[in-house]
């Protein structure tokens, strides 16, 4: 494949991981944060720009990167692909601080593309051409901050859409080979923010495990299990969660707005992605609690005293997945006026435990909120506008 110059913005895990795969394609490869302290950690914990990867237990040394900036202008016009690789809170500030550098042929990919992201797009990146992933292909963790990074695990095909709805395969083509992944390609980017599991798994699990007692204590040792402890209860909410996401795919499927065979349920999703390592299917929640690829993956917590820990409402489970998907689904489905019994009280109990409120606040949110991505804000305010896009 022809060498290109590619842009990662980010400075977290899946930046560092991707920065590593493309040098070590042989790309020229530049890294943008706009803030400046990560720009100044990166460069004095590896002045040289030669970073070590390990992926599949083969290790890569001194991969060579070209710049790291926290000047949009110096990294964002050469490079043919820029990729956005960052929690969705963080998208905000990295549309704004590059789309003025974006040039007319970039393509900009954005992964995880989480919900959402269309409404950011239409109002903010006209005229440019967006690829986004549902997740991100690898499973990843920086070792150490600019210098070396492990890939766990990856992906073989990850769904994805795309700004126009149709877009050059060549494009396509070009990001499939350089990510060594199949892009499954859905109707749209609102079938996305639809089909994104993490926004049931991830709140649907931590209100289940804590429902009756958000506050409860524990030491490091018995901080409990977050896949492996879903309980019929749990399974319950989980179930119930998709049905009410299902539900709202059917409504737009009927004006053949989205393709319902797009849209899973979460049964569905975890028959496709782990049949191989679920042990037991006899329930959903079983298939979550013998499913060896979650095995001992814990709660994420916080430590409130010396050696004592409680749940974190504050994770990304809850932060990134409520206001950037579970509350955008909440806005769809009142367009329509459709219910959401179990969508409201996850999200009702999560936004009591961490202080941000999001069903008392809603109204505010959508007129004023650019910690979330609702349609209302970007004054998207009925189905009809929001496939315009
Ligand atoms: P991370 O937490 O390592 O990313 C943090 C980085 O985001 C920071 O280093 C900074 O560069 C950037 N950032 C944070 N706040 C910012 C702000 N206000 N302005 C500009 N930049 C800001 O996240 P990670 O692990 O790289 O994940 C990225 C996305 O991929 C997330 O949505 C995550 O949920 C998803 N994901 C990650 C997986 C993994 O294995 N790491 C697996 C599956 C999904």
């Amino acid at each position: 494949m022809k060498k290109l110059t590619v842009t990662i913005c980010g400075g977290g895990n899946g930046a560092h991981a991707c920065a590593a795969l493309l040098a070590l394609k042989g790309h020229k490869v530049n890294i943008y944060t706009p803030l400046q302290d990560e720009v100044e950690r990166f460069l004095s914990n590896n002045p040289t720009l030669e970073m070590d990867l390990e992926v599949n237990n083969q290790k890569y040394e001194n991969l060579k990167l070209n710049k790291v900036s926290f000047n949009a202008e110096e990294v964002i016009p050469e490079a043919t692909i820029v990729f956005v690789i960052v929690p969705a809170f963080a998208h905000d500030n990295i549309v704004e601080n590059i789309r003025k550098h974006l040039s007319k042929n970039t393509l900009l990919v954005v992964i995880p593309n989480r919900g959402g992201f269309e409404y950011q797009a239409k109002i903010k990146l006209a005229a440019t051409n967006i690829v986004g992933l549902q997740t991100l292909p690898w499973a990843c963790r920086t070792r150490e901050f600019g210098k070396s990074v492990e890939v766990l695990g990856t992906k073989k095909s990850v769904q994805s859409a795309s700004i126009p709805n149709e877009i050059s395969d060549v494009y396509i083509k070009q990001l499939e080979e350089l990510l060594d992944i199949e892009l499954i390609m859905v109707k749209n980017m609102v079938t996305l923010t639809l089909s994104n599991v993490g926004q049931i798994i991830h709140p649907g699990i931590m209100y289940g495990l804590f429902k009756n007692n958000p506050y409860v204590t524990y030491s490091k040792d018995d901080i409990p299990l977050f896949y492996q402890g879903v309980t019929e209860d749990v399974g319950r909410i989980l179930n119930n969660l998709s049905d009410e996401i299902v539900g709202l795919a059917t409504e737009l499927s009927r004006e053949s707005l989205v393709d319902i065979d797009e849209v899973p349920s979460l049964h569905q999703w975890l028959l496709n992605s782990y049949s191989h390592t679920i042990q037991d299917f006899t329930s959903l929640d079983k298939m979550f609690s013998s499913n060896l690829s979650y095995q001992g993956l814990r709660v994420p917590s916080k430590e409130i005293e010396a050696g004592v820990y409680t749940p974190d409402f504050n994770y990304r489970y809850v932060s990134e997945d409520v206001p950037y998907g579970l509350l955008i689904i909440k806005s769809l489905a009142e367009m329509l006026n459709l219910e959401t019994p179990q969508i409201d009280e996850v999200i009702n109990s999560l936004g009591e435990w961490n202080g941000d409120n999001y069903m008392q606040k809603l109204g505010i949110i959508k007129e004023f909120s650019r910690h979330s991505r609702l349609p209302e804000f970007y004054s998207f305010n009925n189905i009809g506008s929001i496939f315009e896009i």
